[in-house]
């Protein structure tokens, strides 16, 4: 690991934030090549995730009112149980602490982390004992405009600003359920130890997407192309199965079609951004560890130096996150579904007997008359009048049934949604593209991004860095930028030593400009992963590098290879 954080560093893909004062964990700055290699991946994932499916991207601020997350259940239950060192103050995530001194995993709960301390007593690594656990919430606080000012949170996922928005956004989608939204940004968790570089960040790039449906249909017509995948898979009693998913929905080792549709699309995307297939399964989550709104979820699961970690969370949240909107927002939060014909239905109403209402009532009785015809058909029936509770006699209204033509009904849609971390995948697919060999009898660090990924995409070199080399390698930069691939100019330092920059940075392909392109018009090109290199005009080069690009094709497929 340590060898590829160096490089990580010393090319510029990741940093330190704040490093000049010393830094603090949970925080990283992408640098150029960093960031251009998780823009890339932000961009295959709306390829797959909005583009690809019947789904829109919105944009929604990532500090939420304190209203939203009391609603949604975080002010109250999005905790870790932390444990504080009574000699030395060190604070430390209980189940990780637990998992790395003891090697098992715990009951995510105070009384269970209170009995585990008191079993093994324990101690903090400066041999201190701990206070009594307590739970601490995730979310880091804020407080809105002057003086005292509107509590706040900054948003622990990117997801509830979508479930606010659902009115409206159902209101776009013409009220046809399923639809999906997307939303891509920065999500921020106050973690309480994080100890593992930059996989455990206190700020964050989400990119969810929360898939509504009828409550009834969790599948996708896209799920038949998918039926016989074969995936590998982990449950929740911790079996391993190498499974068609067709065959997991049936066996109920997956909850619907709709989860498994999602697992199958999840791993090609994975795939296809350069994650090792044999180092991804997707894991189950327990009984005990689902999040307060799930009542399925399944975590693609990557290994890399840290072990396996979850790069990507996909739940069933059910009707939760709307059902609670609506209660505490009072809006509504349903789709009216209608049916394909109009159905005749029977039911019990009440009918006011307003003759023997009014003597009783007098002025009130029309008032009762309207409530009685809102009740729910009974022998006891108690109407609320001026704020008091008042029963209305028996023989003042009759029960009768009769029929109604009813042309639909209202639901509250369920939502399935796949989270993708886009750092943790970021820096996974660094560490299954990394790779030494030896060229020319020397070893040779070389990044084996998918090219569609790399951050530079082509190099451009002049051989020698003077006139007229370096202006014709800078002419064919400009042509390839035009064309949209990302392309870099370097004059600096050997041929040799340049090779070698781009190939550890993951640069598919390089271009040299030498004393054959003034008599024929032709480069040479060089793969990355082969170190092969052909002759090519300069003509054709737009069209072959695009195709080559956006492919895995060999360059032997375009021109002779003089050097292999
Ligand atoms: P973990 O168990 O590792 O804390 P989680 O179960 O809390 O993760 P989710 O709440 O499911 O994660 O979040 C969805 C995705 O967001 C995760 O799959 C992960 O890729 C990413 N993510 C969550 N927390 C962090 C974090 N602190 N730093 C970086 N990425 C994160
Ligand atoms: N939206 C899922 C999560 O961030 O936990």
């Amino acid at each position: 690991m340590s060898e590829i954080m160096e490089m990580l560093i010393r090319r510029g893909f990741l940093w330190q934030s704040f490093e000049i004062y010393g830094g603090i964990a949970g925080f990283i700055d992408y640098g150029p090549l960093g960031n251009g290699l998780r823009r890339r991946l932000e961009n295959l994932w709306r390829e797959f995730f909005v583009v690809n499916e019947r789904a829109v991207e919105i944009d929604c601020p990532t500090i939420g009112i304190e209203e939203v997350y009391v609603a949604s259940g975080h002010a109250t239950s999005f905790t870790d149980v932390a444990i504080e060192c009574s000699e030395c103050g060190k604070v430390y995530r209980a189940d990780h602490y637990v998992k790395e001194k003891l090697g098992f995993e715990i009951d995510e709960s105070v009384e269970a982390v209170r009995e585990i301390l008191k079993e093994f007593d324990l101690r903090c690594e400066c041999g201190g004992k701990f206070k009594d656990p307590e739970p601490f919430n995730l979310m880091f606080e804020t407080k809105i405009g002057p003086g005292r000012g509107k509590k706040g949170y900054l948003r622990p996922e990117t997801a509830q600003g979508i479930f606010i928005a659902f009115r409206r956004l159902s209101d776009y989608f013409r009220d046809k359920l399923p639809f999906g939204v997307a939303q891509v940004g920065r999500s921020y968790r106050n973690e309480i130890s994080p100890r593992q570089g930059v996989i455990r960040l206190r700020e964050f790039n989400q990119a969810e997407l929360e898939y509504f449906v009828h409550p009834e249909k969790k599948t996708h017509p896209g799920f038949e192309n998918y039926r016989e995948k074969v995936v590998k898979l982990v449950d929740k009693r911790d079996v391993e199965h190498e499974i068609e998913l067709g065959k997991a929905v049936k066996k109920g080792i997956i909850l619907n079609e709709l989860i498994a549709y999602f697992i199958a699309k999840t791993e090609e995307f994975l795939i296809k951004a350069g994650i090792d297939r044999s180092k991804l399964r997707f894991r189950q989550h327990k009984d005990d560890e689902r999040a307060h709104y799930a009542c399925d979820c399944w975590d693609a699961e990557v290994l890399t130096s840290y072990g396996w970690i979850e790069v990507v969370g996909i739940a069933d949240r059910g009707c939760y996150d709307l059902s609670r909107h609506m209660e505490y927002s009072g809006e509504d939060m349903t789709v009216f579904i209608p049916y394909k014909e109009p159905v005749k239905v029977k039911k019990k109403v009440v009918i006011p007997d307003m003759k023997k209402l009014g003597p009783l009532f007098k002025k009130k009785a029309k008032k009762v008359a309207e409530e009685l015809k809102k009740m729910v058909p009974s022998e006891k029936i108690v109407v609320v009048l001026d704020g008091e509770e008042v029963e209305v006699p028996r023989e003042c209204y009759r029960i009768e049934e009769v029929e109604e033509i009813v042309h639909g009904e209202k639901v509250v849609p369920h939502v399935i949604e796949p989270s993708f971390g886009l750092d943790r995948i970021t820096y996974a697919i660094l560490e299954h593209s990394f790779d030494t060999d030896v060229v020319d009898g020397e070893e040779r660090k070389v990044l084996r991004l998918k090219r569609w990924m790399a951050p530079v995409q082509v190099a451009v070199l002049p051989l020698l860095s003077r006139e007229p080399f370096t202006s014709k390698a800078l002419e064919i930069t400009n042509e390839l930028k035009k064309v949209g691939i990302f392309t870099e100019y370097d004059d600096s330092g050997s041929i040799g030593r340049r090779y070698r920059r781009y190939d550890e940075i993951g640069t598919p392909f390089c271009i040299t400009v030498d004393h054959q392109t003034f008599e024929d018009e032709t480069v040479t090109l060089r793969d990355r992963d082969t170190t092969s290199q052909i002759r090519i005009a300069i003509k054709s080069l737009s069209d072959v590098l695009v195709n080559l690009l956006n492919s895995e094709r060999d360059i032997r497929e375009f021109g002779e290879v003089f050097r292999e």
